[in-house]
């Protein structure tokens, strides 16, 4: 089977390279599965550049431990082999998810996943859009707890909304007559505005925290302050939550939160990602037609180390998608 490997880390474009590597057979409870889609995301990218440091105190400190080390966490695919015990999926079944507990390893043809890491697909969608969902999507629905609980007329803000949770954010609660802020780059001003944005700012130019305006609910997706600077943004009773940033801001969150709760009503939340938790409830909330616009590519799995530094570069919009069965170009839709 294909597979895209590396062996040191740096510049996607330099270090990632394709591989012939031999086809895995499926241990007991594991499937296998022919990858049809999948996913670029920021683990990706950090466990190839190495950076920030802290991926290389999990992968390698020099360079990676295993000898070939393989990125990708996100897949849409069909079953192609049961091992022994399997009692969820058989041959044939469509299976979805983010596969980052178990293993990373989805830009290649194949992969064996234990049947508990991936979830059934629904048939009517296509496995370009299928795969958009387990990652963003599911920090985004994770991330937005207690948003149901918000009034028409509430103000949210999301930092860092040019990108896949940042979409699926909108998504989730543009319906509730919640009043929306984006934060990100210029470029992404008006795909956010597309994607249900009411407001946008460019964090280039405008900090949000000291703007003046106060939010009922923060989700942030790049925590680069110190929490105090949150705080000022917030309601009364207004929630701050993270999904991702600074490890030691996110550090410092954390210490911070205990304290801050016991005097203050604002409350600060730190959400690690629980893989393909609820993932059925994400799909009932979604359309196949409203995630569309999210979809960046698809790209072909050859331009996996092109794509991935394009990614680096911050230059995409949403999620940027892999398609092991079409060419790019006959999409139209790059
Ligand atoms: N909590 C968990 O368990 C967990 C698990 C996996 C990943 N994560 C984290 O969750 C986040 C996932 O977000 P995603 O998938 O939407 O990533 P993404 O597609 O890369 O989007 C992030 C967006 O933030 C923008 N950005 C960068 N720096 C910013 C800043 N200082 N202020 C405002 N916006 C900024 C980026 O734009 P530019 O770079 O173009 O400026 C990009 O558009 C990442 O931080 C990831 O590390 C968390």
């Amino acid at each position: 089977m294909k597979a895209f490997v590396f062996q040191t880390y740096g510049n996607p474009e330099k270090v990632l390279v394709q591989q012939e590597v031999p086809m895995p057979t499926p241990a007991a409870n594991e499937v296998l599965v022919k990858i049809e889609a999948t996913c670029i995301n920021d683990y990706d990218y950090s466990m190839v550049t190495g950076k920030p440091v802290l991926y290389r105190l999990m992968y390698g400190w020099q360079r990676p431990k295993k000898k070939y080390q393989m990125p990708g966490m996100e897949l849409a695919g069909t079953v192609i082999k049961a091992g022994q015990g399997c009692t969820v999926f058989k041959v044939g079944d469509r299976v979805m998810g983010d596969i980052s507990v178990h293993r990373f390893g989805t830009f290649a043809t194949h992969i064996c996943v234990p049947e508990s890491a991936v979830k059934p697909m629904p048939d009517s969608w296509t496995f370009e859009e299928a795969v958009v969902l387990p990652h963003a999507g599911m920090l985004a629905h994770q991330g937005l707890d207690g948003v149901a609980c918000l009034k028409p007329g509430s103000k949210l803000l999301v930092n860092g909304a040019g990108g896949g949770v940042g979409f699926f954010a909108a998504l989730l609660s543009r319906q509730n007559g919640i009043e929306l802020t984006g934060v990100d780059t210029k470029d992404k001003q008006a795909w956010m505005k597309q994607a249900g944005y009411s407001h946008t700012l460019d964090y280039a130019q405008t900090d949000f925290t000291r703007t003046g305006e106060r939010y009922h609910f923060i989700l942030d997706c790049k925590t680069d302050r110190n929490p105090t600077r949150y705080l000022r943004a917030l309601h009364k009773n207004g929630t701050y939550v993270t999904v991702g940033g600074a490890p030691t801001k996110l550090i410092r969150l954390l210490l911070g939160k205990i304290w801050i709760e016991m005097f203050s009503t604002k409350r600060l939340r730190l959400v690690v990602l629980k893989p393909n938790y609820n993932l059925e409830m994400l799909l009932s909330k979604v359309t196949r037609k409203s995630i569309a616009p999210c979809i960046e590519g698809p790209y072909r799995f050859e331009e996996i180390p092109s794509a991935m530094q394009h990614f680096g570069l911050a230059k995409h919009k949403g999620k940027m998608v892999i398609s092991m069965q079409h060419d790019s170009r006959s999409t139209g839709n790059n």
